[in-house]
């Protein structure tokens, strides 16, 4: 089972992946969290180029799949053998950031996506929905995406996604605290497994 978890910049959603994977750890499923970019040796270095440089768009779009395939090669060997994985963003992050945000072509994007995991899909997301206002306060590095105009047409992108596949998608009120999130979280997880 694929588990990812989606949001703007200081959405929660970092906070609640982590304690998603301690619950289920703690009820002795096997799982994994990886965060992107990064969630691996090579994925982090990649990581690094996007943090630290202003690059070109197109050069930040094919940084993030490089680092995206990398992880689903780590990745698919454990959804093999029946561990949870859990993905702290996803493919739904640069059709949001860089197709609703950026402006770049969405249907680029969806091959793209296809190219690097091979078709493989969430099967459940949780999207942590919040205003940028909100969610800017929270956050204490602010990084080059962190941009409130940028942040909202990345939510609406956001929304617009989760609409289009309702089924897979859960979307939770992130203004709430984050007790309350994560109760939602587990209700869902526990009608799942
Ligand atoms: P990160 O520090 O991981 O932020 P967060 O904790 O909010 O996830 O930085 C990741 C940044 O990269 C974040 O601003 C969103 C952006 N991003 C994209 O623009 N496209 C992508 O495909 C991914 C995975 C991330």
């Amino acid at each position: 089972m694929l588990i990812t978890f989606e949001g703007i910049d200081g959405s929660g959603k970092t906070t609640q992946a982590l304690r998603t994977f301690n619950y289920l750890k703690e009820k002795g499923i096997k799982v994994h969290l990886f965060r992107e970019p990064g969630g691996t040796d090579p994925g982090d270095q990649i990581r690094n180029l996007l943090m630290n440089y202003d690059l070109d768009p197109i050069t930040e779009l094919l940084l993030f799949e490089a680092s995206r395939s990398e992880l689903v090669r780590r990745i698919r060997p454990l959804l093999k053998e029946g561990s949870v994985v859990i993905l702290d963003r996803f493919t739904d992050s640069t059709l949001a950031y860089q197709g609703y945000g950026r402006g770049m072509d969405l249907d680029l994007i969806r091959t793209l996506n296809d190219l690097v995991t091979g078709g493989l899909r969430p099967d459940l997301t949780f999207l942590l929905d919040v205003d940028p206002e909100v969610a800017l306060g929270r956050v204490r590095d602010r990084s080059r995406f962190d941009d409130p105009d940028l942040l909202r047409r990345v939510r609406e992108g956001y929304l617009k996604i989760a609409e289009e596949e309702p089924e897979r998608f859960v979307v939770l009120d992130s203004s709430l605290p984050e007790e309350k999130v994560f109760k939602r979280i587990v209700t869902v997880l526990e009608t799942r497994f």
